[in-house]
């Protein structure tokens, strides 16, 4: 009897989270805080981070291992935003900050898709689970927004609008199932460079953001409208993206001769993202890519997807 009490597995919950593309992305003039106002739409898709957090013993502290697609690419250190979530909810809750953390890597590394802001949303209601904090749902989204502007939406998922740093969000209205493939490449592209190459190129004159220019788009999502989504695909970093690494002109390319909806740099790239059909045209337009040569891997998904969610759960 006590060999089986023995055996029983530490409690472990496992969460996951999806990664996402900008369906629209309105970059307004740096403020003061080194930060963009944006006016952005997110789409949730079915590429997903799964965290599982499973109790240490008292002291360990917290500790952090990758696997999965790019997992060498992916810090295991306090560096880590999944990492940051744990040490900061228990800075927040007064609890002692002691587990294992392992991601498994479903979302690109480093590719405009959010997959670091994944890792920390799944983190966080992985921990609130684990150490049974009950922080109220709201708290989590403030502490979300401190770790990173993206993090908030991956706790919500499906369509929302951004506003802000891109963490005040608003569900929007959808119908139906977008098809996506998302091309991505070896090496990434750093956020802040991007962002820093956007001010460069637009000067001072970079005007204010407002989501009513994306009243097309906002139809088009309500319709289920592919056709319509694709014309209205909008992305400011598509350009200094484009600056820095010239060869994605030809991922653009490649998806539009293959009749690809609609052709957008996800967030601040590297990944390119193209809108298909039907999702056996979305697996076409990826192989279109294979074949070119110009993409590392192509990755299909579905959007919209849900937000972060409790996959496994077991307790004391
Ligand atoms: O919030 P997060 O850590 O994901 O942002 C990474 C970097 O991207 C920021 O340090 C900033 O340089 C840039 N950024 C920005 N404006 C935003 C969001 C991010 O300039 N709204």
């Amino acid at each position: 009897m006590s060999g089986r009490l023995s055996a029983a597995p530490p409690p472990s919950v496992r969460v996951r989270a999806p990664g996402k593309v900008n369906l629209a992305l309105r970059v307004g003039p740096v403020g003061s805080d080194g930060y963009h106002p944006l006016a952005t739409i997110f789409q949730a898709v079915t590429l997903f981070e799964e965290v599982t957090a499973t109790l240490a013993a008292p002291g360990a502290g917290i500790s952090l291992t990758v696997s999965g697609p790019q997992a060498d690419d992916v810090p295991t250190d306090e560096t880590n935003l999944a990492w940051r979530a744990a040490a900061l909810l228990a800075d927040r809750t007064g609890l002692a900050a002691d587990v294992a953390l392992h991601i498994t890597k479903g979302v690109p590394v480093a590719g405009g898709m959010a997959g670091g802001s994944a890792d920390a949303a799944a983190a966080l209601l992985a921990c609130d689970t684990l150490w049974e904090a009950g922080v109220p749902r709201s708290e989590l989204v403030e502490i979300a927004a401190e770790l990173g502007a993206d993090v908030p939406f991956s706790l919500l998922g499906h369509t929302a609008v951004g506003t802000g740093r891109g963490d005040l969000l608003t569900p929007a209205m959808t119908r139906g199932e977008f098809h996506w493939c998302f091309g991505t490449q070896r090496v990434g592209l750093s956020t802040p460079s991007v962002f820093r190459r956007f001010d460069e190129l637009a000067g001072p004159s970079t005007p204010a953001v407002a989501p009513a220019d994306d009243t097309e788009l906002m139809h088009a999502l309500r319709a289920g409208d592919p056709v319509a989504l694709g014309k209205a695909l909008h992305n400011d970093l598509q350009a200094p993206a484009l600056d820095l690494r010239p060869e994605l002109a030809e991922v653009l390319d490649v998806a539009t001769e293959s009749g690809a909806l609609g052709v957008i740099v996800s967030g601040s790239g590297p990944t390119v993202a193209a809108l298909g059909r039907s999702r056996q045209h979305a697996l076409a337009l990826g192989a279109a890519w294979t074949a070119a040569d110009v993409v590392d891997a192509v990755w299909c998904a579905s959007g919209p997807a849900p937000g972060t969610q409790i996959v496994t759960s077991i307790t004391r």
